[in-house]
């Protein structure tokens, strides 16, 4: 028996990034979308933990560790050691989320593994115990179990859904050089850039009220001028989806890939066919959606 789990990538609508912890992490306050790019994991019983991936379309899957170092299975061996069962599965992950792009994949992967082993093997973990393994694995990972739209506090691991009226929708311009979210933080200490933390009041206004005029004003990314710093050739990618058209362009989490809003989905697949001629790859997908889900028993 086989189950397929599709988990959501994630934006970041507002990212306040406070001073270092002692942990090595910062103190966030983040209010997270999950958007319509998935990947999918299918988990199957087997007597040995084994990972494979593979990439849709001209999505470059190489970087991404076939090893016990792979998310997956480290969330596999988490949620088994949980339980103190015994068991292993044969692990495939089919990935249409650009990998170090700043849209959280690797934490899709990891809470689709989490949901698909979970009920491969029956094993009822409750929605509490789920999120606390899954924070552990990585920050973002509690959020790819929830979805929708969602504060996050702590290092991220914290989350409450928001209020979201919207049917939003986002041009999603990836950039083929990934980025390292460890890099882009110390780049961000580097800077001095910490700052006191604080809830965008005027965001959650703006999602309950779903006008994304309103929304443009409230997106925000602390991490912006530490990615910006790194890699410089960035702003050109921000200065072009801002003159085809977009409302506001945002960086996705520590980057590179950004974000257009759109004011509804034609507008999106204008503004997409428009930075095609400039950018290789060019997505537009809706957001909020849900979180990791059961897509296919066999
Ligand atoms: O939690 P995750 O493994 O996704 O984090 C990757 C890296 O990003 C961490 O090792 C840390 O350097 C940085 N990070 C951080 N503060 C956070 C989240 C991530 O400094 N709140």
């Amino acid at each position: 028996m086989s189950i397929t789990v599709r988990a959501p990538a994630k934006i970041n609508l507002h990212l306040g990034v406070g001073p270092g912890r002692p942990d090595g992490y910062h103190e966030l306050s983040t209010v997270y979308q999950a958007i319509g790019l998935y990947d999918d994991v299918t988990a199957t019983d087997a007597p040995e933990w084994t990972v494979t991936v593979s990439g849709s379309g001209e999505l470059d899957v190489s970087e991404v560790p076939l090893d016990d170092h792979n998310i997956a299975i480290r969330a596999g061996r988490a949620l088994t050691d949980h339980h103190g069962v015994d068991r292993a599965a044969a692990l495939t992950i089919a990935k249409s989320i650009p990998v170090a792009g700043g849209l959280a994949g690797g934490s899709a992967d990891a809470a689709a593994a989490l949901v698909a082993l979970d009920r491969l093997w029956d094993l009822q973990t409750s929605d509490a115990d789920l999120l606390a393994i899954a924070g552990r694995l990585g920050s973002d990972v509690p959020f790819a179990l929830v979805g929708g739209t969602a504060y996050g506090t702590g290092r991220g691991e914290l989350v409450e859904p928001v209020v979201d009226h919207g049917q939003w929708w986002w041009v999603v311009v990836p950039n083929d050089a990934g980025l390292s979210t460890a890099a882009v933080y110390a780049e961000y200490d580097r800077l001095g850039l910490g700052e006191t933390l604080r809830a965008p009041e005027g965001l959650f206004g703006a999602l309950a009220d779903a006008w994304p005029e309103g929304l443009s004003g409230e997106l925000h990314n602390d991490l912006e001028p530490a990615s910006l710093d790194l890699r410089p050739e960035l702003a050109l990618t921000k200065r072009d989806i801002l003159e085809c058209g977009a409302y506001a362009a945002l960086l996705s989490g520590s980057g590179p890939t950004w974000l257009g809003l759109a004011g509804d989905a034609d507008h999106a697949r204008e503004m997409a066919a428009a930075l095609a001629s400039t950018y290789p790859v060019v997505l537009c997908a809706p957001g909020p959606v849900a979180g990791a889900h059961v897509v296919t028993y066999a």
